[in-house]
């Protein structure tokens, strides 16, 4: 309908001339009156010509006729004596004549002129007349006035359906209509038409702004004042604008801590008010929800609701945020053994963070891929970890891998690094025994490398312990190893394609002795000693046994020195009966035991030379002193330490000495047993002559000398009874008194014997006899008997005639666990022995043996 009226256009022409159609007017000759036609337009208020012939007639007469009615009334004429104007004409307007013609002017023409205008003309008076009727239909018309406009409703809801009318109050038709809206700085016509009424069904938005309308006619055209018209509408679906602005396929996104500034934006008139829900809950009323540092639980669905409250409408969108967030700290680098230790596999793991980091390995700043040695790259995104398996045998690069991980919501990358390595030394193997004896423990262990390395046991008889890393324990029970034959530990590492192996080869312990017999001069401390060969698998304490199968720790007896390789036994204070014999060492260890046995001579010193009594005389007749002389018959070169000069008494021939009554105590003994020698000990061997003292005169003693080399006593000399000074004495006396001396003699000698020998039994007499003192016994005494070659004081020697003088033999023990260096190859504790095996004990020994490749 509105476009029915757009684009017709029409223009006015306002022209107020009269325009005859005077087609070619023939005067008729016939006295026949001429009738011409005419029409002129005029507009109210204006003027108009209205023609009567083209030139001035003789007579004339200007009539109308009002529309509607038939009546013709005149309004001016001019007969020849002037013109005669009729008062009709004031109605029409300000009418006259023009001169020299008969067209008349209407000046402020008024509508009361439309209507038919008569001009009967008469020419030629004096000859032929000629009469003429010119027929003027004059149109007045009005212009339009300013139209005015209205709305039904200047303030429509959108989609509704209002009209426009353009009022207009005067103005002869027809009247065109055009419409015209104002928006945004330019003006269009809308609609346009003959109807004075324009329907707008569905009213929207665009239809907002300023209108007024134009009426127009054939005389002008007048515009209305505007009127505005404002469509209610709205709100739309909202536009959230999220910034800073990133969308991905999980929804909009942002970085942790970063500001977030959501804007609600719905069209609506009247403006919106703006809500906020996060997650159906409201947060915020506002357009502009600003979260300054948003964190990763601040993520969800932001819901924008926007409410026109004069309409009463709402809308509402959801969007749904996504926060990123780095994982904590940086990734962590790390590496192991992969593929039953052919491989090694990197691992770097990064936890949390969203979405998961991205996680690079990379060595010498390159990436690494399959032709750098990696065999795998697998990354986890769930884990957040990227593996990476190299290549096996791979010793390449210098070994230090990086693992680089970023995150979008870093600016910077972090990493962390980790090396492969092999270990720097060889596999190590070492065996222990347990405290408790029970266990032997067979340790191999190879560590240092990166990642670390597996070891396994393979020992004799298949048995197999298998794969630990870094170190594994082969545990056997005691008694129970496989002795001399090897067990060997394998230790792989990713980074080498061979195995590396050390051995361990079992052995019981071997024990040494420097001496299998040790001879010794009576009275010195001699040393045993007994040690292992060589440095064994660990060993029992060495333990020494004395020649009557006893242990011999704790006694006063012995000392005994030990380390764990050897057991130095000292015999104190050597005696021969009681110490000679055969003494055993003994020690074992887990694959088995073994012992030497070492023969303990204990030998006399040898005899003294005789001496020889030369002078035995009292110094005066107060028989209170003797001084003695002596020889001594060294013609052998024997040794001689000293001497010991005894006297006695002679017991009284009853009759012989009748002062009985002086019968002194030392009489008395002698007459209930043995004689009693007194003694002088003589410490110089260089001596030969002394002086006894506090003698009693009236008895008559006998006097011998002894020769001592240490221990050993020597023969005694014969016995002696002391000269008086310058007296002659009866022969027949001295011969009874050396009869006496010769029999006390032998049983003194006896006596001596038997206490020697038998010093266990009669302690306080011997020592009585041979001091008490150990100093003093140093002084060691040997019966003449004993035969012994020289030897030096306190040494050992062997016994020439021993079957077995070689070296014996002994087994290692270490305190600390043994320990193989396998980069010998060799083993370490084949030390041979001193002189070579020929006397081995028969036990079964073993050594271990390591061999490292
Ligand atoms: C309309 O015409 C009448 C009579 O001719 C006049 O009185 C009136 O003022 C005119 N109205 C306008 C708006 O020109
Ligand atoms: C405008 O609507 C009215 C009533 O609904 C109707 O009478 C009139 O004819 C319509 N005018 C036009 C131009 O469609
Ligand atoms: C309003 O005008 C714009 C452009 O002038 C147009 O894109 C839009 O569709 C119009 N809206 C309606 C409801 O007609
Ligand atoms: C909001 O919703 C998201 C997605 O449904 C959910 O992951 C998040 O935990 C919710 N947050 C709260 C505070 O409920
Ligand atoms: C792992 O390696 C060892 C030594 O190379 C081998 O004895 C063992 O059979 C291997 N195990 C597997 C499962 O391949
Ligand atoms: C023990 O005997 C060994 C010889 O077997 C000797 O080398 C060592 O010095 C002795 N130790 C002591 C403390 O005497
Ligand atoms: C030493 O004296 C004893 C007994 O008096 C005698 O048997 C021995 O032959 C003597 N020895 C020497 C070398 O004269």
């Amino acid at each position: 309908m509105v476009a029915q009226l757009l684009g017709l256009a029409f223009i006015f022409l306002p022209t107020s001339l009269v325009t005859f159609n005077t087609h070619a007017v023939q005067i008729n000759h016939n006295w026949e009156v001429v009738y011409l036609d005419a029409s002129v337009y005029g507009v109210v208020g204006k003027a108009v010509i209205l023609e009567c012939g083209a030139t001035s007639p003789d007579m004339y007469i200007w009539s109308f006729t009002k529309p509607g009615t038939e009546a013709i009334k005149a309004v001016v004429y001019d007969l020849g004596k002037g013109i005669r104007i009729q008062k009709l004409a004031e109605k029409l307007g300000q009418l006259r004549v023009i001169s020299n013609s008969a067209a008349v002017n209407i000046e402020n023409l008024s509508v009361a002129a439309h209507g038919l205008f008569t001009c009967q003309a008469f020419y030629d008076l004096e000859g032929e007349p000629k009469v003429y009727y010119y027929y003027v239909h004059l149109t007045v018309r009005v212009p339009v006035s300013k139209p005015y406009l209205l709305m039904s409703d200047a303030s429509p809801v959108e989609g509704s359906r209002i009209w426009m009318r353009c009022n207009l109050d005067n103005g002869t038709g027809p009247v065109n209509y055009v419409w015209k809206h104002e928006a945004h700085g330019s003006v269009s016509a809308f609609a346009q038409g003959n109807s004075s009424v324009v329907n707008v069904t569905n009213v929207n938005r665009n239809h907002s702004g300023w209108y007024h309308c134009v009426a127009s006619n054939a005389v002008n055209s007048e515009a209305s004042n505007r009127l505005k018209l404002e469509t209610m509408f709205g709100p739309d679906t909202p536009d959230i604008v999220v910034t800073p602005y990133s969308l991905t396929d999980r929804g909009y996104l942002a970085l942790e801590r970063e500001t977030v500034t959501l804007l609600c934006q719905a069209q609506s008139n009247p403006t919106s008010q703006y809500f906020w829900f996060y997650n159906n809950s409201e947060a915020y009323a506002g357009q502009h929800f600003i979260i300054s540092k948003i964190l990763r639980k601040d993520a969800g669905d932001y819901a924008c609701l926007a409410q026109n409250t004069q309409l009463n409408t709402r809308s509402k969108k959801t969007i749904s945020l996504t926060v990123y967030y780095p994982p904590d700290g940086s990734p962590t680098c790390s590496v192991a053994a992969a593929r039953n230790h052919t491989s090694v596999r990197l691992l770097c793991s990064w936890p949390g963070g969203f979405p998961s980091p991205s996680l690079q390995w990379t060595t010498d700043l390159k990436p690494l891929g399959r032709e750098e040695g990696a065999a795998g790259l697998q990354t986890n995104k769930l884990t957040n970890t990227a593996i990476l398996l190299l290549k096996e045998g791979l010793t390449t690069t210098n070994g230090l891998f990086t693992c680089t991980g970023s995150h979008s919501a870093l600016k910077q990358t972090t990493a962390c690094e980790t090396r492969t390595y092999i270990p720097p030394a060889d596999p190590v193997c070492v065996a222990y025994v347990t405290n408790t004896k029970q266990y032997l423990m067979l340790s191999c262990s190879w560590n240092g490398g990166a990642p670390n390395a597996l070891v396994w046991w393979e020992g004799p008889n298949g048995q197999v312990k298998g794969g630990e890393e870094v170190s594994n324990i082969l545990i056997l029970r005691h008694g129970t190893a496989h002795g001399g034959k090897p067990y060997t530990c394998h230790a792989k590492h990713p980074l080498l394609t061979q195995a590396k192996t050390c051995r361990l080869t079992l052995e019981a312990p071997v024990l040494l002795t420097q001496h299998r017999t040790v001879s010794v001069y009576e009275g010195t401390d001699v040393q045993l000693n007994c040690n292992l060969r060589a440095n064994y698998l660990p060993v029992d304490e060495i333990t020494w046994f004395n020649n009557q199968g006893v242990d011999v720790r704790g006694t006063a007896k012995y000392s005994l020195l030990r380390t764990s390789a050897w057991a130095n036994l000292t015999v104190r204070d050597t005696r021969e009966t009681q110490d000679s014999g055969e003494y055993r060492c003994a020690t074992s260890n887990a694959v088995g035991g073994t012992e030497i046995s070492v023969t303990l001579e204990v030998k006399r010193h040898p005899m003294p030379p005789n001496a020889t009594l030369a002078k035995v005389m009292y110094n005066s007749r107060l028989r209170t002193e003797v001084h003695l002389e002596w020889q001594v018959d060294n013609k052998e070169k024997r040794d001689l330490t000293g001497f010991i000069l005894e006297h006695s008494w002679v017991p009284e021939r009853p009759g012989r000495r009748s002062s009985s009554s002086n019968k002194s105590k030392e009489e008395t003994e002698e007459r209930i047993g043995q004689p009693v020698w007194y003694r002088n000990i003589i410490h110089d061997p260089d001596v030969r002559a002394h002086t006894v003292g506090k003698l009693t005169p009236t008895v008559t003693y006998k006097f011998r000398i002894i020769p001592v080399n240490r221990r050993t006593l020597g023969h005694p000399s014969a016995v002696k009874t002391p000269a008086e000074p310058r007296i002659n004495v009866a022969p027949a006396v001295i011969g009874a008194a050396i009869g006496g001396m010769l029999f006390a003699a032998i049983a003194i000698a006896l006596l001596l014997i038997f206490l020697i020998r038998n010093r266990n039994s009669h302690p306080r007499l011997h020592d009585m006899l041979f001091g008490l003192h150990h100093s003093q016994s140093r002084e060691n005494i040997n019966f003449p008997e004993d035969e012994v070659a020289r030897a030096a004081e306190g040494g050992m020697e062997d016994s020439g005639g021993s079957a077995s003088p070689g070296p014996t033999i002994a087994l290692p023990r270490a305190s600390s666990p043994l320990t193989i260096s396998p980069q010998s190859a060799t083993p370490t504790f084949s030390q041979a022995h001193p002189h070579g095996d020929d006397n081995d004990p028969v036990n079964v020994t073993i050594t271990v043996k390591a061999v490292g490749s």
